[in-house]
């Protein structure tokens, strides 16, 4: 058995691409505050490969502000159709401004707008506010392209440790735990 957590990663996600209703690359971060508190959220897979799995956010919100305080996340994705999770460890990194950059010129016009728009993870009185706000933006870039606002960035998570989580009758589980040490990956089992 091929010791490459890349390439069974590829091949789950290939069949959580054919078969999840919505959503296949939605993935949990879990992050904590300076204070070891926990936060775990929703982000979207944009890129991944053992340089890093890539999310993209404001990196004023909450958990940029946690990232900050501590460089270190944990992914999980939960592929209901196919009874299966993955389990990511690992630091996290930026993703360079030029990467970042060409991602958001690929994004939604409305998406690009709303990245200005929108003081993510800050309290906000009412939704007319926030669209007041949207609608300030859009007349500002009228007739010209949206630039990437700069607080909004790449973080990859450059996994450590994955874990392949198989359901199978009668919670005999299989887990199978791939982990980076100083000479590459290794893979071992582990007990359901
Ligand atoms: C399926 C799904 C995908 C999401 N993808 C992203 C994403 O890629 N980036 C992002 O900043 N927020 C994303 N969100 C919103 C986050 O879950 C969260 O509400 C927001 O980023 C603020 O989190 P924070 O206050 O912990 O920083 C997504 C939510 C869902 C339900």
């Amino acid at each position: 058995m091929p010791t490459d957590p890349f390439a069974l990663f590829d091949e789950w996600f290939a069949e959580a691409r054919a078969t999840e209703t919505n959503d296949p690359e939605a993935m949990a971060l879990a992050t904590t505050d300076a204070a070891g508190q926990p936060s775990v959220r929703m982000v979207l897979l944009k890129g991944h490969g053992p340089d890093g799995f890539i999310f993209y956010t404001n990196e004023q919100s909450a958990k940029g502000d946690q990232v900050a305080d501590n460089p270190r996340a944990a992914l999980l994705f939960h592929w209901k159709s196919l009874r299966r999770q993955v389990r990511i460890e690992g630091a996290v990194d930026r993703v360079p401004d030029a990467q970042a950059d060409a991602y958001f010129a690929s994004r939604a016009r409305d998406s690009q707008l709303g990245a200005w728009a929108s003081d993510q993870s800050r309290p906000l009185d009412t939704r007319a506010t926030f669209e007041q706000r949207f609608n300030q933006v859009k007349q500002h870039y009228e007739g010209q392209d949206v630039p990437r606002p700069p607080h909004w960035r790449g973080y990859r998570v450059v996994p450590e440790r994955i874990e392949f989580w198989s359901d199978r009758p009668h919670r005999l589980h299989e887990r199978r735990l791939f982990t980076l040490g100083s000479s590459g990956w290794s893979e071992g089992l582990l007990y359901p």
